[in-house]
Formats: structure tokens, C-alpha cells, sequence
């Protein structure tokens, strides 16, 4: 008797710290959850990360690949012609992610990842320079993710023609992905195709949600009207084939507010699924954003997370679906030793605090009608792990917590409004790596007393 009211209490005590925290946890974060349903975060906080650069390449990314110049995959491959480029791409994809990554990944306590791919991994021209042959890894790498219990959002990152025109679409240049009919027809049986595909028994509910179109800039030539055609077109479709799938819309930089009470699919005749997920990315590494002092910063961030902890608004579902540490420096794709020189305990002492406040901002307070779903960090890893870009490098070095999954490991206490405390005293391990211990404050310091109190009785 005595053990289980011990365990009671002892769950109410971690109740109680995860509130103060802040943060939600879920009841278990095993991989069979979610059997009938794909849900994303209703049950439980995403924690994810993007595995950028790997079956869609970037320079900056790898650079050691790109070792003829070009500066995106479209020209990587038309300069080394297609036999040269898909050997070089094989050796790349065969390496860049091992079922190794998905497991520190699992270790990190992440929960998620979200897989970019071209248009070229699916339906590819003879007179387009892409190669073809990448499916097989996105099989390989959501089986992997299956065996580990993480889920998997597909994100279409590189669409025919370019949808805004940045290395990440594949080429760089003008945005001709609305001006033909084709690239959108292309675009939606490559969107079909995944969601035939992983929505297959086999991969049993892994894949949570495919996203239509990563980034799409507007601009004259690109309207919000033909985005949204694209969006209740490629929707209607998915939900076709599955009306479970979530379908993740890019907020288009217009933040999520603007969607609000948003459906793709409100004058769809076939379809009355609502699987509606906002994807907005939160970057301060680009301009006009960048190079902003710190504390400008973490009040944008906390603005932000209010919006998105505001269930008032009738804002959708919404993820933010890419976030970093970098406020403002161009990487170095030439220099390692340039990039990461500096690893002293000031830059580190701010890493802890930018991560953990954006952490704080882009989950949810509780699990429950606020918009907020959780978040993908870009990226996992680079090259050579470029310090605000590489998660892994963040965990290696102690700035991004070993166990993101676990609250008590956090260093900043979090505020009533969301946000964290960012006047807290903390500062970093003077050497790299050696790990960050949290200042506790006095009541939560009796609190974590009782607790080893009562899980050493619990164990007798
Ligand atoms: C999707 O495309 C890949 C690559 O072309 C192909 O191997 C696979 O059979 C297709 N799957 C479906 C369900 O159409
Ligand atoms: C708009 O399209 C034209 C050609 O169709 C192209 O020259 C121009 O660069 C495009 N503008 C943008 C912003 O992509
Ligand atoms: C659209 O793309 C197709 C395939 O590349 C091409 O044959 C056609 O000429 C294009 N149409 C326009 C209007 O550019
Ligand atoms: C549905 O149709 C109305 C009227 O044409 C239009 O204003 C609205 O934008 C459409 N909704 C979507 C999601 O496209
Ligand atoms: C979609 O689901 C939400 C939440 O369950 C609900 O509030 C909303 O009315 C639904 N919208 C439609 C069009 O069914
Ligand atoms: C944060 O939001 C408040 C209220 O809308 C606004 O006044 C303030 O300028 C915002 N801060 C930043 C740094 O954008
Ligand atoms: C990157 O570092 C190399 C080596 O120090 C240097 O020559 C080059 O100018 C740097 N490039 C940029 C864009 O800073
Ligand atoms: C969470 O972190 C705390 C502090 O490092 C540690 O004592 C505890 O064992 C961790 N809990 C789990 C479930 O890993
Ligand atoms: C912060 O903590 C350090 C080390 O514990 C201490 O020396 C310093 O005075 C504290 N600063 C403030 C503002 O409390």
C-alpha cells in the first residue's frame, strides 16, 4: 500500500514541478501510440528535429560534396552530368543518416523527425539535370524511425519550377513553380505518392503528417490565391487517400494568425477531413531579422509564444516546423575552424538561454485547445557541425540539454506568461561538454528532496 501511494504522490509531485516548468510531458512517449489515428501532438508535445541536407542536399550543409562550385543540387548535378552526380549522391545518402543518427536522435530525447525531399525523388525528366534514387533511404530512414517509436513528417521542400527560388528548393533563381500547370500537377502526384505509400500497414502510423510546400515565397508572381488553389488541390487529394493524414500547410512567412479558422478543404464536395496543421518557421539568422541584440530577441520570442499558446484566435493547429541558434552569421562552408573557433562559456551561456527560451515558446504549457503542437530544430547535423545549426553539436557541447524529453534537466525557470525567466543567474560550465547544472531554486530544490525521498521508499 505504502508503494503506491507513494507513487502517487510522487506523480503528483512531477505534475506539479512539470507545471511550474512549464512544459507538457506525456503520459508515454512509446512508439505504439496514436494506433488509429495520426495525431500530431494532441497526445503528445513534438519534439523533432529536420534531417536537412541529406536526401535534398544544401552546400552549406555539405559542403563536401559540393566540390565543383555549384551552390544548389540542380547545379551540382548538371555539372557532374547524372551517372557522376548519382554516385557521388548515393555515397552521400548511404552515409549523411545511419540508423546510428536515429538512435542518438531517440537518445537526445527527441520524439520526431521531419524528412525534406525534392520532387526528383519521385518523378524526374530526362532533361532535368536531378537524380532519382532517394526513395529507397525515405523507406529505410521511416522504417528505422518505426523501430525506434518516432514519427515522421514528410515536408515536399523542393518543388518543379522552384517555389521560392533558395538552394533548399534544389535551384536557385526565379520562382516558376506557379507559372506552369505542370509543376503543380507534378507537385501533387509526388504529395499522392507519399501518402500511398506511408500510409501502406506496414509503416503502421509513423508517418503523421506530409507537408505540401516548404517555404513558398510570394511575390507578383506568386499570389496568396494560387497558394491557396495548390494548398485545397494537394489536400483534397491526401485526404483521398487518407482523410487521417495531417496535412501541413507553410504559414508562407505570414505567421500563423493569418490562417486562422483556415480549411484547405471548406469547399471541397468529397472531403470534409480537418487535419489542418500550421507549419511556421522562426528564424533570426535572416535578415531583416538578424543581427538583432539579444534581448530584442527573446521578447520577439516570447511574443511569439504567446500567439501561439492563445486559444482564442481560432489559430490552427500550428508547429514551428524549423528553428536554430543563428542570429545573424552567413556559415563559413569553407571553414570549419573559422566557424567553430569560439566555444567560450559567454557564447554558451547564451546558446542555453536562446535555446530554452525558444524551447519554451514553441511547446505548448499543457496539452490542450492552444495551438501550439511542438517544433523541428533545422538541423540535426551539418559537415562539420556548425555550432547554432548542429543539434547534435548543441548536445555534445551541453548548450542544448542531453534529454530534451525530461523538464528537470532545464535550466531557466519558466514564467506565468509562458516564456522563461530570462534574468535567471546562469552561467556555463567553463568547459564545453561537461553539462549544464540547473540552479535550482530553493522550493523546487525540497521538492526534488522529497522526490528522491520517496522514490528511494518506492523502490524498497
Ligand atoms: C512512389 O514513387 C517511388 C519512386 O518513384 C516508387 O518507387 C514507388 O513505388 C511509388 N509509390 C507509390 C505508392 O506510388
Ligand atoms: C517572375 O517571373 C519572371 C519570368 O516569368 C522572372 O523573370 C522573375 O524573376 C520572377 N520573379 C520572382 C520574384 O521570382
Ligand atoms: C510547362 O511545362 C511543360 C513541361 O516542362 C512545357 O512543355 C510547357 O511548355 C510549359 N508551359 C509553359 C506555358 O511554360
Ligand atoms: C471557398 O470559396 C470561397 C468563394 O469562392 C472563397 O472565397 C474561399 O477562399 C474558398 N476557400 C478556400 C479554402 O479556398
Ligand atoms: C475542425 O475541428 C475543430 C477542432 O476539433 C473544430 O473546432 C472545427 O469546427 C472543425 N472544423 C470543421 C470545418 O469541421
Ligand atoms: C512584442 O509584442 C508587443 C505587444 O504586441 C509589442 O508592443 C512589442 O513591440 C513586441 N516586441 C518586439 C521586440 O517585437
Ligand atoms: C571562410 O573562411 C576562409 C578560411 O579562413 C576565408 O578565407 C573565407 O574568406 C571565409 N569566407 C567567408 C564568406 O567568410
Ligand atoms: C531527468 O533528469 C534528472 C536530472 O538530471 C535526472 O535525475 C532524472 O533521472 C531524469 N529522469 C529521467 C526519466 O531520465
Ligand atoms: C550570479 O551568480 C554568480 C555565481 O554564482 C555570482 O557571482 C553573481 O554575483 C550572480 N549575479 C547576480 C546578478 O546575482
Amino acid at each position: 500500500m505504502w508503494t503506491h501511494h507513494g507513487l502517487v504522490v510522487l506523480l503528483a509531485t512531477l505534475t506539479s514541478i512539470t507545471a511550474h516548468l512549464g512544459i507538457a510531458t506525456s503520459p508515454s512517449s512509446s512508439g505504439n501510440f496514436h494506433r488509429n489515428r495520426r495525431d500530431i501532438g494532441s497526445n503528445d508535445v513534438i519534439r523533432g528535429v529536420n534531417l536537412g541536407g541529406w536526401l535534398l542536399t544544401e552546400e552549406w550543409i555539405t559542403p563536401s560534396i559540393y566540390t565543383n562550385g555549384a551552390e544548389d543540387e540542380y547545379h551540382l548535378c548538371a555539372d557532374l552530368g547524372k551517372k557522376k552526380c548519382l554516385s557521388r549522391l548515393e555515397d552521400h545518402w548511404k552515409s549523411f543518416f545511419t540508423r546510428d543518427d536515429f538512435e542518438e536522435i531517440k537518445a537526445a530525447g527527441l520524439n520526431s523527425v521531419r524528412i525534406p525531399i525534392g520532387y526528383w525523388a519521385v518523378d524526374v525528366r530526362d532533361d532535368e539535370p536531378y537524380v532519382s534514387g532517394q526513395y529507397p533511404y525515405l523507406i529505410q530512414a521511416v522504417n528505422w524511425a518505426s523501430e525506434l517509436g518516432l514519427t515522421v513528417l514528410l515536408d515536399l521542400h523542393g518543388a518543379p519550377g522552384s517555389q521560392n527560388g533558395q538552394d533548399n528548393s534544389g535551384l536557385i533563381g526565379p520562382v516558376l513553380f506557379p507559372t506552369n500547370t505542370s509543376n503543380i500537377e507534378r507537385s501533387i502526384n509526388v504529395l499522392k505518392n507519399l501518402t500511398e505509400e506511408f500510409t501502406k500497414d506496414i509503416y503502421g502510423s509513423t508517418v503523421i503528417g506530409i507537408e505540401l510546400l516548404n517555404e513558398p515565397r510570394l511575390s507578383n508572381n506568386f499570389s496568396m490565391s494560387q497558394l491557396k488553389d495548390f494548398y485545397s488541390d494537394a489536400a483534397e487529394v491526401i485526404s483521398g487517400v487518407d482523410g487521417d493524414m495531417n496535412i501541413v500547410m507553410h504559414d508562407a512567412f505570414w505567421g500563423p494568425q493569418y490562417w486562422s479558422n483556415y480549411n484547405p478543404l471548406s469547399n471541397s464536395t468529397s472531403s470534409n477531413s480537418n487535419n489542418s496543421i500550421i507549419d511556421t518557421h522562426q528564424y533570426y539568422a535572416f535578415e531583416p531579422l538578424n543581427n538583432l541584440p539579444h534581448d530584442v530577441i527573446l521578447e520577439k520570442v516570447c511574443n511569439i509564444s504567446k500567439l501561439l499558446k492563445n486559444s482564442d484566435l481560432g489559430i490552427l493547429p500550428t508547429l514551428v516546423g524549423e528553428w536554430s541558434l543563428e542570429t545573424g552569421h552567413s556559415p563559413n562552408s569553407s571553414s570549419s575552424s573559422i566557424q567553430n573557433k569560439d566555444d567560450s562559456r559567454e557564447k554558451r551561456t547564451w546558446f542555453r538561454l536562446f535555446f530554452e527560451a525558444q524551447l519554451a515558446a514553441y511547446s505548448p504549457s499543457s496539452i490542450g485547445d492552444q495551438p501550439s503542437r511542438g517544433w523541428y530544430y533545422w538541423t540535426w547535423k551539418t559537415d562539420y557541425d556548425i555550432d547554432t545549426w548542429s543539434y547534435r553539436r548543441g548536445v555534445a557541447q551541453g548548450y542544448i540539454p542531453k534529454d530534451v524529453s525530461n523538464s528537470s534537466t532545464l535550466v531557466f525557470p519558466i514564467l506565468d506568461n509562458g516564456c522563461v525567466d530570462s534574468s535567471f543567474n546562469y552561467t556555463a560550465p567553463k568547459n564545453p561538454g561537461s553539462g549544464a547544472i540547473r540552479h535550482c531554486p530553493s522550493g523546487l530544490l525540497a521538492v526534488s528532496m522529497v522526490i528522491v525521498t520517496i522514490s528511494f521508499f518506492c523502490i524498497l
